[in-house]
């Protein structure tokens, strides 16, 4: 049986510099907006950087942000289409769905990535949003390294016991 793509996806901190093709950024972007959203408010805006400079500003908003990749797609989940009062919450499982769906379909492309968390962290989100001059209602929830990989982890596998509840 061929190898599930869930199973293969692993965090990849190390990239070529080989520039991602737009073909496949498109492919990405395709995934993440097919992510599943609560009552299908699509509250996910993506910024795709690639500009070297960029790339570094935002780089280093973050401690453990700064591996190279020729591509940033940064998650924002966009409260202007959340939903109200306290359902409002869930843009951050939309933004969650959106940055799985990318992640697991740069390992369909061949790519590498690695998910690295902005929110909840305060002063990334403000300097993120300050180098992209979000609006106030744009929250930056994950920025994802994507590149050609330099490093292959393996594969996870296995069903961790002590996690699960069969429940009848
Ligand atoms: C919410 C979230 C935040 C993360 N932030 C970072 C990060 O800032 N830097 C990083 O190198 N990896 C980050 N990771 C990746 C995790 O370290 C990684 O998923 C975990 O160690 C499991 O390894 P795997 O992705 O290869 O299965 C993050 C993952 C998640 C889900």
């Amino acid at each position: 049986m061929n190898e599930s793509i869930v199973l293969k996806r692993r965090s990849v901190r190390k990239f070529k510099s080989t520039p991602v093709p737009r073909e496949l950024i498109d492919r990405l972007l395709e995934a993440g907006c097919a992510a599943p959203s609560a009552c299908n408010r699509r509250t996910v805006d993506f910024y795709v950087i690639t500009g070297e400079e960029k790339l570094k500003e935002i780089s280093d908003c973050g401690r453990f942000t700064k591996m190279k990749a020729p591509l940033i797609i940064l998650v924002v989940g966009n409260l202007s289409r959340a939903l109200p009062l306290q359902l409002s919450d869930y843009w951050i499982h939309d933004a969650g769905a959106a940055s799985e769906n990318i992640l697991i379909e740069a390992t369909a492309l061949g790519l590498g990535s690695c998910w690295c968390g902005v929110h909840p962290q305060k002063r990334m989100m403000q300097k993120i949003s300050a180098l992209l001059s979000l609006s106030d209602k744009q929250i930056p929830f994950s920025l994802i390294k994507i590149g050609y990989p330099d490093e292959f982890p393996e594969a996870h596998s296995g069903i961790d016991e002590k996690r699960v509840h069969f429940v009848e």
